[in-house]
């Protein structure tokens, strides 16, 4: 018998195919739908990438505006899933409670629920469940940082667009432009990323034939683990561990020698650099210029150039985003909750694209237990 192939990890295994995005790990390059991340972050609201994704193709004006006129109905945190957040204790982790009040969407939502056989939804259904969710979802991850602040909850306003509705029913203030587009790029660069570990835990729940929800509250799951999207948490705490610029290197020797993980650096797929970087390095550029903090930015520098300069192992995404988040306001427990906010849109395009030519996913695994063996009477 010959020895099975292995790969722990699934690394460099390729499951599937798919046109929603492309990583290129050679050039550093990540499409959606075709299109460069970078070009659609400087030019698209988010609810335009959202609409590619799902749609393969950029909406029209007015595709737009009436994606735009349905994610405003569906904005307002619903009565019975502020009651669920509200159970949820506050020393809690956010993304508990993100996940709940998904799971609690999904299950107010009936239109699948005669049966198992009817879960997995239509095509049509799937894309208004899409929509639905990614309208929610601000508000969910609004509250969340609210009510641990002591705060009240903030009705969503018809007049501004996503990003700046969800500044405003986070903090309750009208927020400036310039931290609108950084919001709204940040939100554009964690849409999508092709097979990874929380958007394959999507695809494989579709692939049982379950339903969106289900999919979704499963990708979150997978999402809140500090090796994906817990990492842009996990830089502040670095960041907060520092402290200053100056004390980057007596920091690191210690973080190296102890063979910690430095969190927001490395990537499975990129080695020599992550695509999303650049254009979220200036959107916060362009927040340590609006909030006039230098100091962010010296530690940001001085602790990358140390690090790529010893382990030759670069930044990635959360990164920059994670002290961009953390000047916009946001806790550092809501980051990954932005994150899911965002991967929302990406997530359900692959189970849209998973349930369009499905194919139960379920691997082999090689036994490495004890032998055959019997109960003793
Ligand atoms: N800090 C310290 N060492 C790191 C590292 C990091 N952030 N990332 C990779 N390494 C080390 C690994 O420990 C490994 O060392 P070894 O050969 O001595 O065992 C070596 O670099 C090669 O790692 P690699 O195989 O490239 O990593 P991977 O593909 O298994 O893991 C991550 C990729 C993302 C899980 C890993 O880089 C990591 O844990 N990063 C921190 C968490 C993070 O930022 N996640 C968000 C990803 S978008």
């Amino acid at each position: 018998m010959t020895e099975p192939d292995i790969r722990k990890g699934l690394a460099g295994v390729v499951v599937d195919t798919t046109a929603v995005s492309k990583v290129n790990p050679e050039t550093n390059s990540l499409l959606y739908r075709g299109y460069p991340v970078q070009e659609l972050a400087a030019t698209q609201p988010f609810e335009a990438v959202a609409y590619l994704l799902w749609n393969g193709e950029l909406p029209t004006a007015d595709e737009l505006a009436a994606l735009r006129a349905t994610e405003r109905e569906h904005r307002a945190l619903a009565d019975n899933v502020k009651a669920a957040i509200d159970l949820v204790p506050l020393e809690a982790h956010p993304m508990d409670e993100v996940r709940t009040a998904v799971s609690l969407l999904g299950a107010s939502d009936v239109s699948g629920a005669g049966s198992v056989l009817d879960a997995s939804g239509t095509p049509e259904q799937n894309l208004e469940r899409s929509v639905r969710l990614f309208a929610a979802l601000p508000a969910i991850v609004a509250y969340g940082q609210r009510r641990r602040r002591g705060e009240q909850l903030v009705a969503p306003r018809d007049d501004l667009d996503y990003s700046a509705n969800f500044l405003w029913m986070t903090f309750g203030e009208e927020p400036d432009p310039v931290v609108v587009d950084a919001f709204n790029r940040s939100m554009i660069l964690y849409a999508e990323h092709s097979f990874n570990a929380s958007t394959f835990t999507a695809r494989v729940i579709t692939s049982t034939l379950s339903d969106l929800y289900s999919a979704v509250v499963g990708a979150i799951g997978a999402l809140k683990g500090p090796l994906h999207g817990g990492a842009n948490e996990a830089v502040l705490h670095i960041f907060d561990e520092i402290g200053d610029a100056a004390n980057v290197n007596d920091w690191l020797d210690e973080a190296l020698a102890s063979k910690r993980k430095i969190m927001g650096f490395g990537h499975r797929v990129y080695k020599s650099g992550d695509s999303r970087v650049p254009t979220m390095k200036a959107a916060l550029d362009t927040l340590v210029e609006h909030y006039d903090r230098p100091d962010v930015l010296a530690l940001y520098d001085a602790l990358s150039d140390e690090f790529v300069a010893r382990k030759g192992i670069h930044p990635n995404l959360d990164y920059p985003s994670g002290p961009a988040y953390n000047l916009i306001g946001f806790d550092t427990l809501t980051f990954t909750p932005l994150f899911v906010a965002s991967r929302v849109t990406g997530w359900t395009a692959h189970v849209m694209e998973q349930a369009a030519s499905n194919a139960l996913i379920r691997p082999l695994s090689a036994y490495d237990g004890v032998a055959e063996r019997h109960v003793e009477v």
